[in-house]
């Protein structure tokens, strides 16, 4: 869906019209893919606009600078509140989140030190992300010809911009061959994740996600679905885990902040379980979209609400009367 094109963009500590948020084409960003990046979400509570786990994106994004050894001028809570104010200004209910952290313009070289660290906050409204029949019915999806990077190449535990280089060829190809998404392996060939979102496997009600060392982007969502998977008396296992268990796992599905919880129905045109949403992947969702659109109590404190005030006086009365 095109942008609206209008708005206000965070960019280094001021707001700026949509239409004058720009950088020149030198920009090292540009050339060298030198930009760390997060995906958060806010949604529309009945107390208020709250997004989920911000600190946890804003901790991931600066931990994803320091990993590129970019200094952002300003710090993690300047960054916060700067989203919070982004999205009061732009008086969004509900709205995608993206803050990102990149080389700006100087000189031109591989070698990024003399460019300046910027940063923005841009926000737009973004609905289902493999669409909203995909939350029901399931996502037909292929194994990718593509790998993910190996180990010690392109470091997984940061949310780079270059790192999209890759899911794109993941996702392209994807669509190219007639599915919604590509699950990529890791170069020893165990199941990694989506070209944006991880990966989760149900088998005799035990839960399955690869580990962090199969070339996985720590997912906060992934980690938010391990919680609740927990909380619902699931267990859950980090595993290497081979090819083979796709095709032969009662349930499968994607998580992630774009996908939120999806379900996978088909896997290189073989049925998922019964080809349709399972009952672990239904009860998962439930918890979560209630915990995200504030129906559910929020006991993990993940929610953080845009307009403090009356919104979280009302959570908190609520707490103290239970
Ligand atoms: C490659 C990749 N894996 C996993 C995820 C899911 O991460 P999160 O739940 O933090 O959005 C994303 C989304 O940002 C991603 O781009």
């Amino acid at each position: 869906m095109a942008f609206s094109g209008t708005g206000k963009i965070w960019m280094n500590g001021s707001l700026v019209d949509w239409a004058d948020a720009k950088i020149h084409i030198a920009s090292h960003v540009i050339h060298y893919g030198s930009a760390v990046f997060e995906g958060a979400r806010c949604y529309d509570t009945p107390r208020g606009s709250a997004c989920f786990q911000l600190d946890a994106h804003m901790r991931r994004l600066y931990d994803s600078a320091k990993i590129y050894r970019m200094e952002p001028q300003v710090d993690r809570q300047t960054m916060t509140a700067a989203v919070l104010e982004t999205i009061r200004e732009n008086k969004f209910k509900a709205c995608y989140i993206r803050p990102i952290v990149y080389r700006g313009y100087n000189t031109l070289g591989v070698d990024p030190s003399d460019c300046p660290v910027d940063s923005a906050i841009l926000l737009w409204e973004w609905g289902a992300y493999l669409g909203k029949e995909a939350l029901e019915r399931g996502a037909d999806v292929a194994v990718s010809s593509w790998t993910r990077a190996a180990a010690n190449t392109f470091p997984s535990l940061a949310k780079s911009s270059a790192n999209y280089a890759n899911s794109q060829l993941i996702k392209m190809g994807a669509l190219a061959d007639g599915y919604s998404e590509g699950i990529a392996l890791d170069t020893a060939g165990y199941l990694s994740e989506g070209s944006g979102q991880n990966l989760f496997l149900v088998r005799d009600e035990v839960l399955y996600t690869p580990p962090v060392a199969a070339a996985i982007l720590p997912g906060i969502t992934r980690n938010s679905v391990i919680t609740i998977a927990r909380d619902l008396g699931f267990q859950v296992r980090e595993d290497m885990l081979p090819r083979e268990l796709l095709y032969i796992a009662d349930e499968a599905f994607f998580v992630g902040t774009a996908v939120e919880i999806t379900p996978i129905r088909s896997v290189d045109k073989i049925l998922v379980g019964k080809g349709r949403r399972g009952p672990i992947t239904e009860a998962l969702q439930a918890a979560f979209f209630d915990i995200i659109n504030g129906v559910r109590p929020d006991t993990h404190g993940w929610l953080t609400y845009v307009s403090p005030g009356a919104p979280q006086k009302a959570l908190q009365s609520a707490h103290a009367s239970q």
